[in-house]
């Protein structure tokens, strides 16, 4: 029987999902676009999207195992994100891609497409 990984497996697993968010929030509290939304503790997010990245990619649901439903939209509705905002997100995230060394796994692009399709989602306001 052919066995089936994970992305979170392909992808390398704890130890790339830990490299590309540190790699991620240092440009987005730089990014002035972005950082006025961003206002918390910077180890507090980078451990909320470590975790949350890991139950994206099918790895141990870890993020919901303390937060409970991640319902994203939900969450991000307190700020305002403008499809401006959700392309600055993703482009520090493809910047950390590169960084992290994930843009040469063939399997990055399926990650990259799903983080553009929540990026899409995420957008709440048209200002
Ligand atoms: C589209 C542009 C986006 C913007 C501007 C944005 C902005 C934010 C902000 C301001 C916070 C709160 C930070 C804090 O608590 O200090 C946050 C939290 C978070 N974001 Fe985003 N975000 C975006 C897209 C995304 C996407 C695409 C994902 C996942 C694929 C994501 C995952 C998260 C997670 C997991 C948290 C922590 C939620 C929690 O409090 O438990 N965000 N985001």
């Amino acid at each position: 029987m052919q066995e089936f990984k994970t992305l979170f497996e392909e992808l390398g697993g704890t130890e790339t999902i830990e490299k590309l968010v540190e790699a991620f929030y240092p440009r987005v509290y730089a990014d002035p676009v972005l950082s006025p939304l961003f206002e918390g503790d910077i180890e507090d997010i980078k451990r909320k999207q470590k975790m949350f990245l890991t139950q994206f990619l099918g790895g141990p649901p870890i993020y919901s195992q303390e937060f409970g439903p991640p319902a994203m939209k939900q969450r991000h509705l307190p700020f305002e994100i403008t499809p401006l905002r959700a392309q600055s997100w993703l482009a520090c995230m493809k910047e950390a891609f590169q960084e992290a060394d994930l843009d040469e796994n063939p399997a990055s692009v399926l990650f990259y497409d799903r983080l553009k399709q929540v990026a899409a989602i995420m957008v709440n306001s048209y200002e």
